[in-house]
């Protein structure tokens, strides 16, 4: 695995940026694996930027969002498919068609999660997966004790988990208390994967990722046996390693 320490939050959205650039320009339809949260949205940005400077296309990317939350409309200002919109969908050629997000509101769940994961595979699964990092090691929605066999699943959030992602919710609006993501061994076909974390909050996650045991206690843990992993980390993240 590499490891790119930069000096601050901003420089890790560059270089993240320029991976997906490299990646779309030498491969049109590339399939892109998208993450959520605030780490990524820096990200985005630098993308909608270069696309309307005309230094990248997204007309023949596919995507697939990696998570989804159960029982949100799509609408919802704190749904997945709404950050998607707003953070580049909405402002990048990007064919609707090809966009994969996890229906959070199917009436099946479990067929879903089904539906979900054979068409990953039909895809022929990712080319560059961004991923951001839960403070307990989280990737996706895949809590600790995921095991890492698994595919696409419903799954029941960590109380930690609603907690760190209330702050997206209207006041008063509790968290969903479950989630559709990609199964840890759905993330792992990805060829090449991208991980982004700032900030000393995830500190201990980062370390306990890349020099600890690998465990399904800490779910990133597994990208250690990954082939083609990059981390991308700011000074704070980075201080633990
Ligand atoms: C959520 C998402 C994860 C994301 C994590 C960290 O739990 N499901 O995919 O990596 O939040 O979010 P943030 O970047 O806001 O810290």
């Amino acid at each position: 695995m590499q490891i790119r320490v930069v000096g601050e939050p901003s420089s890790v959205a560059d270089g993240a940026a320029r991976e997906v650039i490299r990646q779309v320009t030498e491969r049109p339809d590339s399939v892109l694996g998208l993450a959520t949260g605030a780490t990524p949205e820096g990200l985005y940005r630098e993308l909608v930027k270069a696309y309307r400077r005309g230094r990248v296309s997204f007309a023949r990317v596919s995507t697939f969002n990696l998570d989804e939350y159960v029982g949100l409309p799509a609408g919802h200002p704190a749904s997945y498919h709404h950050y998607m919109e707003r953070h580049l969908l909405a402002y990048v050629d990007v064919d609707p068609l090809h966009v994969h997000i996890p229906n959070g509101q199917a009436p099946d769940v479990d067929q879903e999660c089904r539906r979900y994961e054979e068409q990953l595979r039909r895809a022929g699964y990712v080319d560059l997966q961004i991923l951001g990092l839960g403070r307990n090691g989280h990737i996706g929605f895949n809590e600790p004790g995921t095991p890492f066999g698994s595919l696409t699943h419903r799954v029941a959030l960590a109380e930690t988990t609603r907690e760190a992602n209330r702050v997206h919710f209207p006041a008063g609006q509790e968290p969903p208390r479950e989630a559709i993501t990609m199964g840890i061994r759905s993330i792992m076909q990805a060829r090449r994967i991208l991980v982004l974390a700032t900030g000393e909050a995830k500190a201990e996650a980062v370390a306990a990722a890349v020099l600890g045991p690998v465990t399904e206690q800490v779910p990133a843990s597994i990208l250690q046996l990954h082939p083609s992993v990059t981390w991308w980390l700011d000074e704070a993240a980075a201080s633990l390693l």
